[in-house]
């Protein structure tokens, strides 16, 4: 039977290739980041719930991670990733991905493209970070000509790979201008029946339209994602943002507007695919505007953290960080933040708050650690350069000021007899460095609170991916799931009563500027730019009661057990078919 073919086009390939220095052989590395986790989870066989949905001979088209000049090389990687093979590389392996296909730039457009327009203009611009994202795009005005010149080889990419009757589904913000490119070049291919279905997901926020009518390209940014059958976004601010920005600066006018489900602010209440607006670009052929927030292959990660090689290393760390007693009960605490190192990501707010948390209780120095994983990322542009060094040298302080002997040596500080010998004795154990999976599950596992203090963010699929290896609620008694009111904030939280036994859920504090945070009542939502709120959430969820834990936890694992990636997938790709009705309808 013919599956339908996906073309996925996104910049970061779901591998990282690499050439040895000595054999000259290309390998392939699962690369980083929510879009390839997210994307890389619709064809999920893992879950009872996802079986039965449409499957799809998914293409992945997209750069290589770096320049690649000589034809040799190409072809060589050409023959890597055309083998399904490389592509259980990627982060899952039940990924799947059938085939890849690279798209090469040479090394100064890829350099201008990416470190330059892509991530120190329109990332930071569209995280509202915008002074010196417009700076430097006046003081740089060939990144933009780069930034059309890779879009151009992308449109190209594709044209080469499109068959007719082909789902293209474009993604993130180094492509906005794909979407009118392939239109252009459909047009001008006789081959062609079927005009080509095109839609774009944005894996970021979308700003207040008072922030983008600042960019200098802002319409023919506009102009070149409106093109597409379908755009969508994670959260409904951001897709009302878009339409704002439209409407204002290239003039598009809204005619439709579903008002009930737009109008529900509440993301735990909108179902992906609902919310949708049209605009009319060219009053010929509407363009849909969609709600459809990401979610993790969240029965692969269930299943993944019950496996034996996974339960082996939360043993083994628990000893390594001293986090349990040779009674079972808790030694010290765990506060788990994973991130790439990256501005948006808060880095340096939470470890004020944490600080301030070891100022104001001493006792914490050698009660509490925090786990800090930086995955290290777009390190040729400067703002990270200047970030790595911001944390390496924070992280420093806490150390030196707050580090101890007294989890390392008990006897030292006069410790209870419970007390193991062994642990981690500084309170920050920072890694500027990937985690394979199986350390990533057991850290989630391990941690008795997941802080996520992002500034601005898409969507973050860490929390998802914290909830989803934590206790499951069908493992306890008392399940039932908190009100919306109760779970808003850490005023109403009770306090730990007895001694905690493992295991019980952890506690997700997460910002309100991310994505996710709208869709996960049962988290603690925090405004990472106020301190002393973070303090409070992490006393709050540092000694929060079990039956506390578990109703929260309850809350949060229904809300991914059922908004899966690969319900995710679906939902766009049936909302793209309707789209594109519409749009054929209207032509
Ligand atoms: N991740 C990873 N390697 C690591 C740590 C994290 O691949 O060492 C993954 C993590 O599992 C998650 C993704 O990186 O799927 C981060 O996605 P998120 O949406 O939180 O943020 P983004 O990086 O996309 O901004
Ligand atoms: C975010 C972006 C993705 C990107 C990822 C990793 O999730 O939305 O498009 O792939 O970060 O960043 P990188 O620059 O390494 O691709």
């Amino acid at each position: 039977v013919n599956r339908p073919r996906l073309l996925i086009i996104a910049n970061r390939l779901p591998v990282t290739l690499s050439r040895s220095a000595d054999s000259g052989t290309w390998t392939a590395k699962a690369s980083s980041g929510g879009l390839v986790s997210g994307v890389s989870g619709i064809n999920s066989q893992s879950a009872k719930s996802d079986q039965g949905s449409v499957k799809y001979d998914m293409v992945w088209i997209g750069w290589p991670g770096l320049a690649v000049e000589d034809d040799a090389d190409k072809r060589a990687i050409d023959t890597l990733l055309s083998t399904p093979a490389a592509s259980s590389s990627s982060s899952s392996s039940s990924s799947g991905i059938n085939t890849m296909a690279a798209v090469y730039l040479d090394e100064d457009t890829s350099a201008k493209y990416y470190a330059g327009y892509s991530n120190s203009v329109l990332w930071p611009l569209l995280h509202y970070d915008a002074s010196s994202a417009l700076q430097l795009s006046s003081t740089h005005p060939e990144w933009w000509t780069a930034y059309v010149k890779a879009n151009e080889a992308f449109a190209e990419a594709v044209m080469r790979e499109y068959r007719d009757g082909d789902i293209v589904w474009v993604h993130d913000y180094h492509l906005l201008l794909l979407p009118s490119m392939l239109r252009e070049k459909f047009r001008q291919d006789a081959r062609m029946k079927r005009e080509m279905m095109i839609g774009f997901f944005l894996h970021t926020a979308w700003p207040s339209s008072e922030i983008f009518r600042m960019l200098p390209h802002r319409r023919e940014l506009l102009n070149g994602v409106v093109a597409a059958d379908l755009v969508s976004f994670h959260t409904y601010d951001y897709a009302r943002h878009f339409v704002s920005a439209a409407q204002r600066i290239i003039g598009v006018p809204l005619v439709h507007q579903d008002s009930q489900e737009v109008h529900s602010r509440d993301q735990s209440l909108v179902p992906c695919g609902s919310g949708m607006v049209l605009l009319e670009p060219h009053r010929t052929s509407p363009t849909t505007i969609g709600i459809h927030p990401i979610g993790i292959d969240t029965w692969k990660w269930v299943s993944e953290v019950k496996t034996e090689p996974v339960q082996q290393r939360i043993a083994q760390l628990a000893s390594f960080l001293g986090l349990r007693s040779s009674g079972g009960g808790r030694n010290r605490m765990m506060i788990l933040g994973v991130d790439r190192l990256d501005p948006i990501k808060g880095i340096p707010h939470r470890l004020a708050a944490f600080e301030s948390l070891l100022t104001k209780h001493k006792h914490m120095r050698d009660s509490v650690i925090l786990v800090q994983i930086a995955v290290p990322s777009r390190s040729d542009v400067e703002e990270y350069q200047i970030l790595e060094r911001k944390v390496a040298e924070t992280v420093g302080r806490i150390n030196g000021h707050f580090g101890s002997l007294g989890s390392a040596l008990p006897q030292l500080a006069n410790q209870p007899a419970t007390t193991t010998a062994s642990g981690y004795p500084g309170p920050v154990l920072y890694l500027h460095q990937s985690v394979d999976p199986v350390t990533l599950q057991a850290l989630y596992a391990l941690a008795d609170v997941c802080l996520i203090t992002s500034l601005r963010d898409g969507q973050n699929l860490v929390a998802l991916e914290y909830i989803a290896c934590q206790p499951q609620p069908a493992a306890t008694p008392t399940t039932k799931p908190l009100t919306k009111s109760a779970c808003l904030a850490a005023p109403d939280c009770q306090p730990e009563t007895a001694p905690l036994k493992q295991p019980v859920p952890g506690v997700l504090v997460i910002s309100e500027f991310a994505g996710s945070a709208l869709s996960l009542a049962g988290a603690i939502r925090i405004n990472p730019w106020d301190m002393q709120s973070v303090v409070g959430a992490l006393e709050c969820a540092l000694s929060m009661s079990d039956s506390d834990r578990w109703a929260r936890q309850s809350t949060l694992f229904e809300y991914i057990s059922r908004h899966t990636a690969a319900r995710w997938g679906q939902a766009f790709v049936a909302d793209l078919f309707r789209a594109y009705e519409r749009s054929r309808l209207a032509s």
